[in-house]
């Protein structure tokens, strides 16, 4: 693509962009690192890291981009009162406490929490950070959104209370990730690199935000999901392309992205949700002590595993230049204490060396 026409397409993204309401809530750019240690230690492509890990709001992630976009339609209604909610190690609801904190409006978070597991990680967070916090007992995540977010929304709104839900699927919930793509092309191209591939953990809006991104930008560069849940019988593809396509009709454009046009890689889910796989905590070891780069256990760590078996089988190589998106969800790793302490230990009876001081024994 010549100069002058990137250069009019990304005008044309800004003023588009501009035009969304949004409150500013993330510290932007985030960002853009080289991985020199764990690119020689894999010998395939080059690896960055975009650092959306550090957007800045109560320990950061993807999902604040998000909420500058949904918080910024929503406040138009003058809510008094805000429902979300999702499984009680969500990142999505840390960072809408964290927000909604910022913004002086109350919060109701519902969360599942099945097993009555310990007040850990996120969930401290959100008790911190003043949410009012609400435990149910779901089968799955799904659930809670549509049967509880609205219920509670609804008994809020018949006490009297301006009551609003922020849906984790909102329209709106893409185009943080629209304007993401438009900050690292920029990053790119001050850095002198030529990406080839975007890797991340993705459950939909955030790669929906991408490949739009990367489709108004005429950006020639692949944007592969490694998917962490599957969220309902739809194939992630097909929610993906839907997701893009209502952000891509809120910001005006006739351009629409086709399941097709969405690389998920689903096989690096199990053994399930929310549960670390056996590669991923291999990751997570790996990139900690390759390049200090910290994972979370239920996303980013599976998105990492998905890449370096991707070098491993030949797929990725020493012609890609892949940047990887870290979407953050750090506090999650307090609640996986044993797994991630087991993996720190690599194996050893506790891993733990005790040195006595002569002073100490005399
Ligand atoms: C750390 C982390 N990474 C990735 C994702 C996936 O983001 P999305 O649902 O926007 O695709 C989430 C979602 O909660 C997350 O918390």
């Amino acid at each position: 693509m010549s100069s002058t026409r990137a250069a009019d397409r990304r005008a044309w993204l800004r003023q588009a962009l501009d035009q969304q309401p949004r409150v500013q809530l993330a510290s932007l750019p985030t960002p853009l690192e080289f991985l020199p240690r764990l690119t020689a230690a894999l010998g395939g492509p080059q690896i960055y890291v975009k650092r959306d890990d550090l957007t800045g709001l109560a320990f950061g992630g993807n999902k604040t981009r998000a909420l500058e976009f949904v918080l910024g339609d929503l406040l138009r209604q003058n809510p008094e009162v805000l429902v979300t909610g999702a499984n009680i190690q969500s990142n999505w609801c840390r960072q809408a406490a964290a927000a909604a904190a910022r913004l002086g409006i109350p919060i109701v978070l519902i969360l599942r929490n099945t097993e009555m597991q310990e007040i850990q990680g996120n969930v401290l967070l959100d008790l911190w950070l003043g949410a009012d916090v609400r435990f149910v007992d779901e089968p799955d995540v799904t659930a809670v959104i549509s049967r509880h977010l609205d219920r509670v929304v609804a008994e809020l709104r018949a006490a009297g209370r301006r009551a609003f839900k922020i849906d984790p699927w909102a329209p709106s919930v893409a185009i943080g990730y629209v304007a993401m793509m438009l900050e690292l092309q920029s990053q790119c191209e001050a850095m002198g690199i030529h990406p080839t591939r975007i890797w991340t953990a993705a459950a939909g809006p955030t790669h929906s935000g991408m490949v739009l991104g990367a489709r108004l930008l005429d950006w020639p560069v692949q944007v592969t999901g490694v998917a962490p849940i599957q969220w309902t019988d739809e194939s992630m593809e097909a929610a993906t392309a839907r997701a893009a396509n209502a952000a891509a009709e809120l910001l005006g454009t006739e351009v629409r992205v086709a399941p097709q046009d969405i690389d998920t890689q689903a096989q690096y889910m199990a053994p399930g949700y929310g549960r670390p796989s056996p590669a991923g905590l291999d990751a997570m070891q790996l990139v900690a002590r390759t390049d200090a780069l910290l994972l979370d256990p239920v996303y980013t760590s599976k998105a990492m595993a998905g890449l370096i078996d991707h070098v491993q089988r030949g797929l990725l190589g020493p012609s890609d230049v892949v940047v990887f998106l870290h979407t953050g969800g750090l506090p999650a790793v307090f609640a996986y204490r044993d797994a991630v302490l087991e993996m720190a230990r690599g194996g050893a009876p506790d891993g733990l060396t005790r040195e006595v001081s002569p002073a100490a024994t005399v």
